[in-house]
């Protein structure tokens, strides 16, 4: 079994909830830091124990002292920082977006392809207990063919300006102003990790921002971009239409990434607020089922019933917690003590990432399915910027047949899976 030996790149405000797990987990037997101000790796190496701080991500590649990194840069660097990474023959765990261009995201698919080395992507969307529910209904026959589905990212950045602050200083606004639909993996991927279907074209529409003007607009943003919320519709590859919205700039707190609709010709999942509900159709009737307790986190469920339940969970008061329909007993027990994050999902990502190195299998989140994750934003902002023209989105194609991919509740034993890995 190949042991992993990550590199950090990026000592960030992200990435302080990471170098812990993935020093806990037992795959992991050396972790390196790098930033471009030593004072945050050199904080990071103290913190959190670490083996050893390379001056650059360049150096830190080049080393042979390391088979793997970890990108927790800024969003525009994901692209080039993977793909430098592959080529120096490293394994990659990248923090979304996937790029922010189309030929880096074909480039990282075709560098898998090549190299056979792991590639994942840390999308805390497909660990949400919605997007867990309906995929495993889905799997299981019981929505039938998908019809239409809708999910959402509503983050109201406004609270949050702060966190572009920390590394662009002065010229956070330049950042601040990304087009939302650059950054859709938290929604796009809550419905397509279930149908595994990929987008054929895209429409979208956006909302130009009237309050934050000294942050979208020409000029005001690397990209020109004038839009804080845009949504967009997909026709999708096995028929289905999904509606996906990318809110930053909205008067909403929590839920913030959440499907509110999952229709089958079988059955349908809807949600509103803390309102989870599963309905069958049966040859003369409808059942439903609320599985609210299902998919809301322990903590929260607690209070349900309490006359200030709605109000306080809009705020997120009760969010921190795991929810029972997560598999928290397929990780390992060294996380058990540790913190998690973004409902209980980061936990999720790090063990897909290491048990993909080790098994040779594939992540859920590997090349091909980020792939699928990120496309139908980028073409989708094309679309909004030229007033919602329906445009073709490009595909990188499924992944390889011979190679399986991990297994949401992780039944397989993964010391049998190294001969899978191997170059293509
Ligand atoms: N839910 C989620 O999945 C989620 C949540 C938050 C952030 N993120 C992602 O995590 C990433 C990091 O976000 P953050 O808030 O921690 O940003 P941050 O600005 O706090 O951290 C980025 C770090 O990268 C360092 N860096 C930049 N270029 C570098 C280089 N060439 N070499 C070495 N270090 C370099 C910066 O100095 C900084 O310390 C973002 O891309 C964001 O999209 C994802």
């Amino acid at each position: 079994m190949e042991k992993i030996r990550i590199g950090f790149v990026g000592c960030g405000q992200f990435c302080r909830a990471f170098v812990p797990l993935f020093s806990a987990h037992p795959a992991v037997e050396y972790v390196a830091v790098c930033d471009k101000f030593r004072e945050r790796a050199e904080n990071f190496y103290e913190r959190f124990g670490c083996d050893e701080i390379f001056d650059s991500f360049d150096e830190m590649i080049a080393s042979d002292r390391i088979n793997a990194v970890a990108i927790f840069t800024q969003r525009d660097l994901h692209g080039t920082m993977a793909i430098a990474a592959l080529k120096a023959g490293k394994h990659v765990y990248s923090a979304v977006p996937m790029a922010l261009k189309v030929d880096e995201i074909l480039e990282i698919v075709r560098l898998v392809k090549e190299t056979g080395l792991t590639y994942s992507m840390g999308e805390t969307g497909i660990y949400r207990p919605a997007s867990i529910f309906c995929r495993k209904k889905y799997a299981a026959g019981e929505i039938g063919n998908l019809v239409y589905a809708e999910a959402q990212y509503n983050h109201d950045m406004s609270r949050l300006y702060h966190v572009f602050q920390y590394t662009e200083g002065d010229a956070w606004r330049k950042m601040a102003g990304l087009p939302p639909l650059f950054y859709p993996t938290h929604s796009t991927s809550m419905v397509l990790s279930a149908t595994k279907a990929h987008a054929l074209r895209v429409a979208a529409f956006g909302y130009e921002e009237k309050q934050d003007t000294d942050i979208f607009g020409e000029g005001k943003n690397y990209w020109d971009n004038p839009f804080s919320n845009t949504s967009m519709l997909l026709k999708m590859s096995d028929g289905s239409v999904v509606r996906i919205s990318e809110n930053r700039r909205i008067a909403w707190h929590t839920p913030e990434t959440y499907i509110t609709g999952f229709h089958g010709d079988k059955a349908s999942y809807e949600c509103s607020l803390m309102q989870h509900s599963f309905i069958k159709k049966d040859d003369k009737s409808v059942i439903y089922e609320d599985v609210s307790d299902l998919l809301n986190p322990i903590e929260l469920t607690k209070h349900k019933g309490e006359e200030n339940f709605l109000s306080e969970a809009v705020k997120g008061t009760w969010g921190g917690t795991e929810a029972p329909i997560q598999a928290v007993s397929r990780l390992p027990e060294e996380f058990a003590p540790l913190h998690t994050g973004h409902a209980g999902t980061h936990k999720f990502m790090v063990d897909d990432f290491c048990q993909a190195v080790v098994s040779g299998y594939l992540s859920p989140t590997n090349a091909w399915q980020a792939a699928r994750y990120n496309l139908p934003g980028l073409i989708g902002h094309e679309s909004a910027m030229r007033g919602g023209v329906c445009l073709a989105v490009p595909d990188a194609g499924d992944p390889p047949a011979h190679i399986p991919v991990l297994s949401e509740d992780r039944t397989e034993n993964p010391d049998n899976y190294s001969r899978f890995r191997k170059k293509e």
